[in-house]
């Protein structure tokens, strides 16, 4: 099997964050700020990445604003000739610090959505006044140019704002908005009975989505993750496993995606002992579930085994307990039709939360 370079590289910085969502992508143990890698390992590690073939560097946490060595993180990594985004909440950026990351030559900004007004996001988001000063960072973002996605994480409780999300975006001049439906892995999964989004809402938003994307052609980019515990065939998850991105744990683990660590039969290689290259091509965690010789039925002689890849691999390992199994959101998995009926009873579950826990 012919093995391609990776296109993206998320480095997590740190899992250190202001806000607290309960749908945060972290894992449920997360590093403490004394394990997390200096300034001086990361921009080697830029460096490793643009040497490997990465063009793109999405600069994530947790609160990536969080670390006060962000511009000169910026400043190396586009000295190793890398596209980079930065991935925030806003909360902890000034205008003073944007002009600074501007200088530095950041490219790009994604900036988080909790929800359309104060009330939703400092809930869902657990920090007060944080909407008030998103919509300051917003502001800055615009006039000082830089290009802008917007990015919705949609569940039961604010998927009727999502008409309201996509107006957002185009006020505030973003050229792409990403609407996202919760994906149940980490700290979501604690909270699915709250976040579970009902059959009738997965089908007014797939609506929604598709008269926005006709009527704002040209304007925005609407990219749409759908709710798939609701779903008949699952997602592509990562483009495929070890097959375009990679991303690096603020402890210098490398992971094949965010979620990885909860399937426990995997062993990650660490940029603090491995070249990065040696862990792309060679490590067990990357090749584990590389290609198709890995699947079991019905996806070893399925039609599309090679359009999802048999779905995701860590929701896999959360549903049904084996990592290699077919996702359950498929049609064709024999755990599908439970699925669903576990869907529809979360949906109708209680609104309470567990928010996420704050890094050391
Ligand atoms: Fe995808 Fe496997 Fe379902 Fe086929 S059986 S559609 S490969 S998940
Ligand atoms: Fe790990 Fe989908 S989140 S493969």
């Amino acid at each position: 099997m012919s093995i391609n370079p990776p296109i993206a590289m998320l480095a997590e910085l740190t899992h250190r964050c202001p806000l607290s969502c309960p749908y945060c992508s972290n894992p449920v143990e997360l590093t403490r700020r004394d394990a997390e890698l200096d300034t001086a390992t990361w921009a080697d590690v830029f460096r490793q990445a643009a040497d490997l073939g990465v063009l793109q560097l999405h600069l994530s946490g947790g609160e990536p604003v969080s670390r006060r060595d962000l511009v000169d993180l910026v400043v190396a990594a586009r000295e190793a000739g890398l596209y980079t985004n930065l991935i925030t909440s806003g909360i902890g950026l000034t205008e003073k610090r944007l002009t600074e990351l501007d200088a530095a030559g950041l490219d790009h900004i994604q900036l988080s959505l909790q929800g359309t007004d104060a009330e939703m996001a400092d809930r869902i988001g657990g920090y007060r006044g944080g909407f008030a000063r998103k919509m300051d960072v917003a502001r800055w973002i615009g006039e000082i140019g830089f290009p802008l996605t917007l990015n919705a994480v949609l569940h039961r409780q604010n998927l009727h704002q999502l008409p309201r999300a996509i107006e957002m975006a185009v006020e505030m001049g973003a050229r792409r908005i990403e609407v996202a439906t919760v994906q149940f892995h980490g700290w979501a999964l604690l909270s699915r009975d709250a976040l579970m989004p009902t059959r009738e809402q997965a089908r007014e938003a797939d609506a929604i989505v598709a008269e926005a994307r006709a009527r704002l052609k040209g304007t925005l980019v609407i990219d749409y993750v759908p709710a798939d515990y609701h779903s008949d065939y699952p997602k592509r998850c990562m483009g495929g496993w070890g097959t375009t991105g990679l991303n690096v744990a603020p402890d210098g683990l490398v992971l094949p995606c965010h979620a990885a660590q909860t399937i426990p039969t995997l062993h990650f290689d660490n940029v603090r002992e491995k070249r990065l290259r040696e862990i792309w091509y060679e490590g067990a965690a990357f090749n584990a579930f590389r290609g198709t010789e890995w699947m079991q039925e019905p996806c070893r002689s399925c039609e599309r085994r090679e359009v999802d890849f048999g779905g995701c691999r860590c929701q896999a390992m959360a549903l049904v307990g084996d990592a290699a199994a077919t996702d359950p959101v498929c049609i064709k998995s024999p755990h599908h039709g439970e699925l669903q009926e576990r869907a529809d009873a979360f949906a109708a579950g209680e609104a309470g939360f567990t928010a996420r826990a704050a890094a050391g």
